[in-house]
């Protein structure tokens, strides 16, 4: 037989296996399929069904995570997405929401205050002094508390409870009468989660993903009053005077230092960016009732643009993402926070390994117990596996079985496996990421260049053998990021510049690295307390 024709048969072998692994997969596991059918009660069928080489999943998973990282598929992505902020930039009720913040921080704003912070995953109360943009910010005193899982199946205010006895702590810590005075004392909010807002220190709840239960009961309500009122039943005599989102938080704790910075981006157990943008651009209906003549002089204004909510029917899934997604709290409310954010990359990750487990024969055919539970594979074993490039991974191994009883020690192969699934997930996270901020990126040169914009469309329009480049509209932006995923998950930084680079290169030819992440640490206390500084300076 001639050699390329042993080829083609060899070619025509493997993909008759990968048809029949993909068939026995579909029938073993038909919990992980979209469609078809009811689920079954058991969707796994025990430990003697081993069909698949470990290699060929491997390289299923990989082909699967990385069918859409193509640049031009990415580049079709971000403008089916731009296409979803512009919709809700006109109506939506729970994203592209406008802020009351109009004009960034002078950073001349001096001053101590109170800023509260909470997070995905823990609680700050800190005192931040201001002095101005020449002088570092101060975090003058700082206390955190974990919100574990019983924090946050907590309901309605027994929530702001909670929050109040760790501000009562923290004040008691300052001095005995801290917070108990006559007059009021100014607080500010960064919170991790879509807010409606009502003015500059109020707003109203909408429902908060992340696990927090929160939100039971509270939607509506404005958010501001629950916590004082918490706050009282302690005698304490605090007043709210800015509440931001986390996203607007990092814009404003960065804009104190750079007066150029208009865009921010939080990827830590959630995602968002925040954008500074002309009002005119933003529906009526979006802002509300608002001042007299607050449209006046409101030229542009700060909007959370809750980005975790975008990409649905656009970022492409896998049978993993969907089995997350069905069985999530909220299914489809957050599509991009699901596929790339610390809550959800080691569920991700679990999702795999226990198809692997079923089919593959990773660790033995044996699921450790402790791995059966949904969310019991934390995003830091995975960033740990990540990193470790030995080629024993012997302390990946040990940081595994740490955290986890396997009935026997991972062999070196399930490691290699584990190793390759992890960065193929945070690959695509860091992709999904870059491709919803370029979208955000052309959005603001949409908005800022009309003209540019316009004949552009027109010139593709009436001839679309034409390429026209946007070169000349773009515009460079540094991106004020923090999140524990973005700070900390080994190379996940680099890689997204990477595809952003690759992006605006693609979509704005000659315009360089347009797009810059920059680290704005401590962005939620910091930029609490600029709110505050702020809105102080308004009065
Ligand atoms: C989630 C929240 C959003 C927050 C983000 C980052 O997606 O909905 O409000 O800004 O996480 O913490």
């Amino acid at each position: 037989m001639s050699a390329p024709l042993v080829k083609v048969l060899h070619r025509l072998q493997e993909l008759f296996q990968n048809v029949v692994a993909a068939l026995e997969t579909m029938i073993l596991l038909p919990s992980l399929f979209r469609g078809l059918g009811r689920r079954r009660r058991k969707p796994f069928l025990g430990t003697h069904w081993h069909r698949r080489s470990l290699d060929s999943f491997v390289e299923e998973v990989d082909t699967l995570f990385s069918v859409p990282l193509s640049t031009s598929t990415m580049i079709d992505m971000s403008e089916k997405i731009r296409a979803q902020f512009r919709h809700c930039l006109q109506n939506s009720p729970v994203c592209m929401l406008p802020s009351y913040t109009t004009t960034l921080p002078t950073g001349s704003e001096k001053g101590t205050y109170l800023a509260l912070d909470v997070g995905g995953s823990t609680f700050r109360v800190a005192l931040i002094k201001l002095n101005g943009r020449e002088e570092e910010m101060e975090i003058v005193r700082v206390s955190s508390r974990y919100i574990d899982n019983s924090v946050k199946l907590l309901e309605g205010t027994q929530f702001f409870d909670w929050m109040a006895s760790g501000i009562d702590t923290m004040l008691k810590d300052v001095g005995a009468d801290y917070g108990r005075g006559d007059v009021a004392l100014p607080i500010g909010l960064s919170w991790s989660f879509p807010i409606d807002q009502t003015s500059i220190s109020s707003g109203l709840v909408i429902h908060m993903g992340k696990g927090f239960h929160c939100s039971n009961g509270t939607v509506g309500q404005e958010l501001g009053q629950l916590l004082i009122e918490s706050c009282r039943k302690r005698n304490l005599n605090v007043q709210m005077a800015a509440i931001v989102n986390d996203s607007s938080a990092a814009l404003l704790s960065r804009a104190y230092v750079d007066s150029k910075t208009r865009m921010s981006l939080i990827l830590g157990t959630g995602t968002n960016m925040a954008i500074h943008f002309p009002v005119h651009d933003i529906g009526r209906s979006k802002f509300g009732v608002r001042p007299d003549g607050w449209f006046d002089y409101a030229k542009n204004v700060i909007i959370n643009s809750e980005m975790s909510m975008f990409g649905g029917g656009v970022l492409p899934m896998t049978r993993w993402d969907d089995v997350l997604n069905r069985t999530h709290m909220r299914p489809d409310y957050q599509p991009l926070e699901y596929m790339i954010t610390g809550r959800y990359l080691g569920e991700i990750v679990r999702l795999i390994i226990v198809e692997a487990v079923e089919t593959a024969s990773l660790f033995g055919g044996q699921l450790p117990h402790s791995m059966r539970e949904p969310y019991s594979l934390d995003t830091s074993i995975v960033a740990f596996i990540e990193e470790d490039s030995s080629t024993s991974l012997s302390s990946s191994a040990a940081f595994l079985q740490k955290q986890h009883i396997f009935p026997a020690t991972p062999s070196v192969d399930d490691l290699r496996f584990l190793r390759r699934v992890c960065q193929v997930v945070s690959r695509r996270a860091a992709a999904y990421l870059a491709t919803g901020i370029h979208s955000m990126w052309c959005l603001l040169n949409e908005a800022e260049f009309p003209e540019q914009s316009s004949i552009a469309n027109l010139l593709i329009k009436e001839s679309p053998e034409v390429i026209v480049t946007e070169s000349d509209t773009a515009k460079n932006v540094s991106i004020a990021c923090d999140g524990t995923v973005i700070n900390k998950y080994p190379g996940f930084r680099d890689t997204c510049q990477g595809y952003l680079d690759r992006l605006s290169a693609h979509s704005h030819p000659n315009s360089g690295s347009a797009i810059r992440l920059e680290s704005a640490h401590e962005s939620a206390i910091l930029g609490a307390a600029v709110a505050v500084a702020v809105a102080v300076a308004e009065e």
